[in-house]
């Protein structure tokens, strides 16, 4: 074997440096079967001092480097494009205690969400991010996508998060700035610079993280509207008199269709509806009255059951969490996450089917997401060989609509061809010098973001 794994191996140990084809291939392929590459081996350090000494050994060797959390991104970034050292972050599951003054914790880049929220609720708080991925999705993973999930309504995606980081740099340079002042105009703000920035500037290693108060009454309704324009009226109207408003998401019958089979669950209601809606509101105290209250008396509702209780609350959000499973277990999706502005919607999804089938005839775009944000996950199954021509048409038609090709996903490998339907060329110019300066031998996660 060549000098780089013998370096490699002295840094992280032999039990970390995995070159052998099987111990490699579950690290080679995304969770949704689609990206899948060749790794020249698999590194997996334990401490930012280990990933510095990783990165510098690979800078002197020349070999480029694709990062890797809970391997739950869904745009191809964290998967080898081939050839490349994968440095899996998944050790740096350091947790340190709760600090209650400051509501802020300082978690290694490998810890789950779930273990950090677990953490949090512990000492009292909890974290302002949530998403279905909990169990698998990493800190450091969501910091370097700019994470959304089901909570931004109420908290801001993963940077808002973010009081400040410790970084890798290209060239083994590490950055640490894990104070978490609540004020500091002291110059860039490299933390926010590195926050989205997909593993191309930097490899986040540890991170200060805001927390929020935890909130542990909550009501969850799901409603049955006759199609987007309700559900956009039912949104208005929940936002004007649910405080408490802590998220908002939408789905469609094809997809319930899809989660019931996959789920086993029950219909929700007698009818079948256009559209579904769950709301969720978290409170200190029970907010079930002001729920029902609300919908009693909004127009837009055709249908609703709402929950309180654990498994309530569980049994309703299924019907949308289940989602993603469901179409997996259905096929290998193209999967694409988008928004536009709220007044857009209703255009867009009625007229995606049509967009879709003039170049996939055989394909159907499963459609649910985050309703307050104009989220749509957009997954299209059975696009075959005409893939690449379903997202070109897809993401035209979400451009001419004002929207991003990216709502919370990233850009990733999936994407980097169409990032010009989303920024301009004096902006992508602007990220490349960028990219320049923090990386010029390109050795950080090439071929992401910038193709
Ligand atoms: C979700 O909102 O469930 C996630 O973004 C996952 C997905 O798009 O499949
Ligand atoms: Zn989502």
């Amino acid at each position: 074997m060549s000098d780089l794994e013998d370096e490699l191996r002295a840094v992280v140990g032999p039990a970390h440096v995995l070159v052998d084809g099987d111990l490699r291939a579950p690290y080679e392929t995304d969770w949704t079967r689609r990206f899948t590459g060749g790794a020249r081996c698999v590194v997996r350090p334990a401490s930012t001092a280990e990933v510095a000494a990783v990165v510098r050994a690979c800078a002197a060797a020349g070999a480029p480097i694709v990062v890797q959390g809970g391997n739950t991104g869904l745009v191809g970034a964290g998967v080898p494009a081939g050839g490349e050292v994968l440095v899996s972050l998944t050790r740096l599951s350091q947790l340190d205690p709760v600090d209650p003054v400051e509501a802020q914790v300082t978690a290694g880049a490998g810890v789950t969400l779930e273990k950090l929220q677990g953490h949090a609720r512990a000492a009292g708080l909890d974290f302002g991010v949530d998403l279905a991925a909990r169990s698998a999705a990493t800190v450091g993973g969501m910091i370097a996508t700019n994470a959304g999930g089901i909570r931004v309504l109420q908290h801001g995606s993963m940077r808002a998060q973010v009081a400040g980081l410790e970084a890798v740099l290209a060239d083994g340079t590490v950055l640490t700035r894990l104070t978490g002042l609540a004020k500091d105009n002291t110059g860039y703000d490299l933390t926010q610079l590195l926050a989205g920035s997909e593993g191309t500037l930097a490899i986040v290693t540890r991170a200060r993280l805001r927390l929020v108060p935890l909130l542990p009454a909550r009501a969850v309704a799901l409603v049955a509207v006759a199609g987007t324009d309700a559900a956009l009226d039912l949104l208005a109207a929940a936002r004007a008199r649910l405080p408490s408003l802590s998220a908002a998401e939408i789905f469609y019958p094809d997809g319930l269709d899809l989660v019931r089979s996959y789920a086993k669950l029950p219909a929700p209601f007698a009818d079948a509806a256009g559209a579904y809606v769950v709301l969720e509101c978290a409170a200190r105290t029970d907010p079930t009255d002001d729920v029902l209250e609300m919908l009693s008396t909004c127009e837009a509702v055709d249908d609703a059951t709402v929950a309180s209780d654990r498994a309530g609350l569980e049994r309703l959000w299924s019907y949308r969490e289940s989602h993603t499973e469901a179409i997996s277990t259905a096929g290998v999706p193209t999967k694409l996450d988008v928004c536009v502005p709220l007044g857009e919607l209703s255009a867009l999804v009625a007229e995606l089917p049509a967009t879709v089938a003039a170049v996939a005839p055989a394909a159907r775009a499963i459609l649910f997401g985050h309703l307050n944000e104009g989220n749509l996950h957009v997954n299209v199954l059975d696009a075959g060989e005409r893939a690449e021509e379903v997202t070109d048409a897809v993401l035209r038609l979400v451009a001419a609509h004002r929207g991003s090709i990216s709502s919370e996903h990233g850009v990733g490998r999936a994407k980097a061809p169409w990032l010009s339907l989303s920024r301009a060329p004096e902006e992508i110019a602007a990220m490349r010098r960028i990219k320049a300066a923090l990386d010029p031998a390109g050795l950080l996660n090439p071929g992401v973001l910038l193709d």
